[in-house]
């Protein structure tokens, strides 16, 4: 007793997609009952079993020809004699008849998976292509070369079964090399990729075949913005358009957030909320942080402030009336940098560098004053280095070959694999001071 209602199978489809071929007649055997005997049914063991059991779909309806009379009971079979013969005896005896009837599917019935599957051919149906990642209305598939020839109508079906999807994209292999961004392909749907993305309670606005974004890493800014005291000031070197920046300064930090590609500067410069707590520029990370400490030190940033509520939060404790008064808060001088973020994975250790000598031009008192402790450096790297012993080594050797000098103490903390063969991780350690005095 099973019926089968997948779609019928339509290969050699050519976009646009034409709906109108989908649809799907099912024969069914059918019993009438007084709505008033309807509620017992269900718990009747022999016909529990034989009603139609599948999803989206009522076992229950009117009938066609009488709205207002007796219900239907769809039953899984589409003869009496397919019937097993308790639930036959039964249905003779308590239902005003057996009568034929027509499941009707079409193409809002199915699922993505399900319709992808019934447009492939069936050497490419064992494997589904139809994940995707969302940012902001856009969803995003990396389609493997085989499922290319098919790529308009996947991403036609993408966009008819998933209501937030106003854009299907392809993702293609060239990634900018310089400002990491991945070219893309529409697939269907509206050419627009401005996107408004939601990540830790802040809404970031970005131009998506401009800027690099990765959902994906929502963990790992997180992780790092719970370091971060709200009184800090952090440093993001390579900071895109504002995952670790935006949700720092929201904390209550002060924020320098630099990116040298130009759109990620003018989207961070957007920082809904977080007002002057965020100071944005477009420079080469490398001379960022040559300048960074000396310049904060000649320009402090506002005062802490407390963290800042998004408008979401304040509303929602507006409404219960626990929405408190801002705390009185010390006036702390901004001007010492607590932490550098840098995220450029591919790339980020070569600019370590930078850090040697990076206060030896500056007065040493004057210095030691601000700096009673030097600041945390967050370093993002890749390692083809899979055993964890062995990665270590790998990237401890290439960040002391850098900075010049062994390592007082540090963390290492693996982000993800990005690859069979390939881990990001996160080498975190406190600058040492004889490498930024170091004046050779
Ligand atoms: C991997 S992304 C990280 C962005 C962001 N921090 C995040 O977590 O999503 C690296 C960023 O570094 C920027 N970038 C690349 N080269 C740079 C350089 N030499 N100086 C400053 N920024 C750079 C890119 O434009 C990109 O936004």
């Amino acid at each position: 007793m099973t019926i089968d209602a997948s779609p019928p199978i339509l290969t050699g489809l050519v976009a646009p997609l034409d709906k109108t071929l989908f649809r799907k007649s099912i024969p069914l055997l059918a019993a009438r009952f007084p709505v008033t005997k309807i509620g017992s049914l269900r718990k009747t063991d022999p016909i529990r079993r034989s009603l139609i059991d599948l999803p989206r779909l009522r076992s229950i309806v009117p009938d066609p020809s009488d709205p207002s009379g007796d219900k239907l009971v769809l039953l899984k079979v589409s003869t009496e004699e397919d019937l097993p013969p308790q639930a036959l005896e039964f249905l003779r005896n308590e239902s005003n008849g057996l009568v034929p009837y027509t499941l009707e599917l079409d193409y809002d019935y199915w699922g993505a998976d399900e319709m992808i599957q019934a447009i492939l051919p069936e050497s490419l149906r064992e494997r589904s292509p139809a994940g995707f990642a969302m940012t902001g209305h856009i969803a995003h598939i990396n389609l493997k070369e085989e499922y290319l020839p098919y790529k308009y109508l996947i991403g036609q079906i993408i966009l008819d079964k998933n209501l937030q999807v106003k854009t299907v994209v392809n993702k293609l292999d060239s990634i900018d090399t310089q400002f990491r961004f991945f070219k893309m392909e529409l697939l269907a749907g509206e050419p627009n990729y401005i996107v408004q993305h939601h990540e830790a309670d802040c809404t970031f606005t970005f131009d998506f075949t401009q800027v690099y974004w990765n959902s994906r890493l929502h963990t790992e800014h997180e992780r790092l913005v719970d370091l971060f005291q709200p009184e800090d000031v952090v440093a993001d070197v390579f900071a895109g358009v504002g995952p670790f920046a935006i949700p720092a300064a929201r904390k209550g930090c002060a924020v320098l957030a630099n990116d040298l590609n130009p759109q990620s500067a003018k989207y961070l410069a957007y920082k809904s909320q977080v007002g002057d707590a965020v100071k944005v520029s477009c420079e080469d990370g490398r001379t960022f942080i040559r300048d960074a400490a000396a310049r904060l030190i000649a320009d402090p940033l506002p005062v802490f402030s407390g963290p800042k509520k998004s408008r979401n939060q304040e509303n929602q404790e507006r409404r219960k009336g626990t929405l408190a008064p801002p705390p009185e808060i010390p006036s702390l001088p901004r001007n010492k940098i607590s932490h550098f973020v840098m995220n450029l994975p591919d790339s980020a250790i070569q600019f370590l560098d930078a850090f040697r000598g990076v206060f030896a031009h500056l007065d040493k008192q004057e210095v030691e004053k601000v700096y009673s402790e030097m600041p945390m450096i967050h370093c993002h790297c890749f390692t083809r280095e899979t055993e964890p012993e062995q990665a270590r080594k790998d990237i401890l050797e290439r960040v002391t070959e850098k900075i010049g000098q062994p390592l007082e103490g540090y963390s290492l903390h693996l982000v993800r694999s990005v690859a069979p063969n390939k881990d990001m991780y996160c080498i975190s350690f406190r600058l040492p001071s004889r490498v930024a005095f170091n004046d050779e």
